[in-house]
């Protein structure tokens, strides 16, 4: 086998082992998120817009320990 064949071999390995750590990653953090059903002002579930209006002006509501999303419903279901 050329080396430049075995050098590819290890590069798409190790691109491999990234992709999959990163989407373990990102699926862990989605599903931390806490349910929001059972909340009596999220029914129905707003828009992300009006979501972090709420948010950041509701001296009641608790402040978003992360940033701005373009979506909240993927996560807080
Ligand atoms: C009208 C204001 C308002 C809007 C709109 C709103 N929230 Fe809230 N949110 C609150 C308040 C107040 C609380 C505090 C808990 C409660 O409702 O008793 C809260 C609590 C939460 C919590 C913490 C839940 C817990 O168990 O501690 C999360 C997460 C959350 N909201 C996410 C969202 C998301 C996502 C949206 C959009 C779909 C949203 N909120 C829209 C006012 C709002
Ligand atoms: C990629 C997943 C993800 C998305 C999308 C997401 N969140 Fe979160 N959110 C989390 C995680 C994880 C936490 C920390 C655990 C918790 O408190 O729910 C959190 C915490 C929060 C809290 C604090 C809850 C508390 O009790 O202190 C609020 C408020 C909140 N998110 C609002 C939002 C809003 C509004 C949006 C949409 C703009 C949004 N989130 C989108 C994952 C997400």
């Amino acid at each position: 086998m050329p080396r430049i064949v075995h050098q590819l071999y290890a590069i798409g390995l190790v691109v491999i082992v990234l992709f999959v750590l990163i989407a373990w990653v990102v699926t862990a953090f989605s599903v931390s998120a806490k349910t929001i059903v059972q909340l009596p002002d999220h029914q129905p579930p707003a828009a992300p817009e009006a979501c972090v209006r709420c948010h950041r002006t509701n001296a009641q509501a608790p402040s978003m320990p992360h940033i701005e999303l373009p979506t909240c419903g993927y996560c807080h279901r």
